[in-house]
């Protein structure tokens, strides 16, 4: 057991650089080109022992920060120089269905693609991460996801903390062998929870913060962990911080939101505005709660990450009260039919959605929705003592509904917020709205449990344009 609490400093992953820029021959609009390396490395994690083989973009874990300006084309070539096949979905996007990383459409070792992304959204935290068929779990949990982070001016009129105090916090859970080297998921079928809890890809790190504002960007990248977040000051331990959610998968809320927790689960963003202006000299911790869901817990997993606040503030920009609301969302009109109902259940060793699995190639085109129309989705997970985050590729959804289970309803924070994975916690059956846009195409959706995922909890929908 590796209980090394908060001796190590955050890491904040580099930006990448675009090569060249291009001109879009048709419209006379800049390209900007990157290259991505997908490679092994080594880090050492453990003091004294073998270091941790990894393998992930341009060699390092979490990958490079994108940093793209809403309207601005890229085209990103990731170029495979590992020894397994690998697939790129930029989680956010709504990508033409060529470039949106389809499980089947690997990149083999000594192989690129090139991926277009229109970069038409309003201003979110994407990130692009591995979805190779039967794969997606490893290669994820070895390295493969980073940050994509499109901004728009629109973001900039609410004043909220930017530059260094703008910082994002990558989870993910993961279990070491004896030796220091990783313990491989491959032949897990159900979860891999991980006792050991990395921020940025660090374990348990701390970070030196001013007392003033701070807006953090949170991804859970875990495989098969979901959090339920809090915080504590070293002198009133227990007694549960207030912070202000601010923007969710698909960018910022309608409004800000108070709260004291937070449940995070595979694949969701949530940005948050913590004040540390009153806990100057003291440390802050980031805290988790023990069972969660079905979640198993070690030692370590009721902890994330330390915040060290010093005494003095080198930069008043930006630090005031936040807004009273953002802007209206575009959610999409209430419609009161259920266009179609999805079991996600266990059966016979499969994870399976209305029966079927991701592997039964004739059948796995569960929804036909037109393109442009806007769909009711009841999402029930029926499989016992399981939780299944589920992701819908293309759109952004609207959460209506959710019952069963021990939580009541929608959270406050998701009534606000257009999202694009929603837990269905152990019994729960959740209701989405969503418009099926812009683009036609044959898309995945699935749960975000990558073991689960690979073992075969996906299905496709076909955005489909009516002939005339
Ligand atoms: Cu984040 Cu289909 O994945
Ligand atoms: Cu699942």
């Amino acid at each position: 057991v590796y209980n090394d609490f908060y001796s190590q400093p955050l890491p904040v992953p580099p930006t990448k650089s675009p090569k060249l820029t291009y001109t879009n021959p048709t419209t006379g609009a800049a390209i900007d080109y990157y290259e991505v390396e997908i490679k092994p490395f080594e880090q050492q994690v453990y003091p004294g022992l073998k270091p941790a083989r990894l393998v992930g973009y341009d060699g390092i874990s979490p990958g490079p920060t994108f940093r793209v300006e809403r309207g601005r084309e890229t085209v990103v070539r990731f170029i495979n120089k590992a020894d397994t096949a690998s697939a790129i979905h930029l989680h956010g996007s709504y990508s033409r269905a060529p470039f949106d990383g389809w499980a089947e459409d690997t990149i083999d070792p000594g192989q690129y693609k090139d991926y277009y992304y229109p970069n038409g959204q309003n201003a979110r935290t994407l990130w692009y991460h591995d979805h190779a068929i039967h794969h997606t779990a490893e290669n994820a949990y070895f390295g493969q996801a980073g940050l994509y982070l499109l901004h728009d001016s629109a973001e900039d009129s609410f004043g909220l903390p930017s530059g260094k105090y703008d910082v994002p916090l990558v989870l993910s859970a993961k279990q070491y062998n004896a030796d220091g080297t990783l313990f491989d998921p491959k032949d897990e079928t159900t979860s891999l929870y991980g006792d050991v809890i990395h921020v940025n890809g660090q374990p348990w790190p701390y970070m030196n913060v001013e007392p003033r504002k701070y807006r953090f960007r949170l991804l859970d990248a875990s495989i098969s962990r979901t959090y339920h977040l809090w915080m504590e000051a070293e002198d009133a331990l227990g007694k549960k911080i207030p912070f202000s959610l601010i923007a969710a998968d698909a960018g910022l809320m309608t409004k800000p939101v108070t709260s004291d927790n937070l449940y995070i689960a595979m694949a969701e963003r949530w940005e948050m505005v913590v004040d540390f202006s009153p806990f100057a000299g003291k440390n802050v911790t980031m805290r988790n709660d023990r069972d969660v869901m079905a979640d198993e817990d070690y030692n370590g997993t009721d902890r994330i990450m330390r915040f060290v606040v010093g005494n003095s503030v080198s930069d008043t920009a930006n630090n005031g009260a936040l807004p009273a609301a953002f802007k209206p969302l575009d959610f999409p009109p209430n419609k009161a039919t259920v266009d179609h109902h999805f079991r996600f259940e266990r059966q016979g060793g499969e994870w399976t959605i209305n029966g079927v699995t991701f592997a039964d190639v004739e059948n796995r085109i569960l929804a036909k929705p037109q393109r442009g129309a806007v769909e009711v989705w009841e999402l029930e997970n029926s499989s016992g003592g399981w939780s299944h985050p589920i992701h819908i590729h293309l759109v952004d959804f609207q959460v209506i509904k959710r019952t069963g289970g021990a939580r009541s309803g929608v959270t406050p924070y998701e009534k606000e917020a257009l999202k694009d994975v929603v837990l269905l916690g152990t019994g729960e059956t959740v209701t989405v709205i969503a418009r099926y846009a812009p683009w036609d195409g044959v898309y995945m959706f699935h749960c975000h449990n990558l073991i689960h995922e690979d073992h075969d909890m996906m299905g496709a929908f076909n955005v489909t344009v009516l002939e005339n």
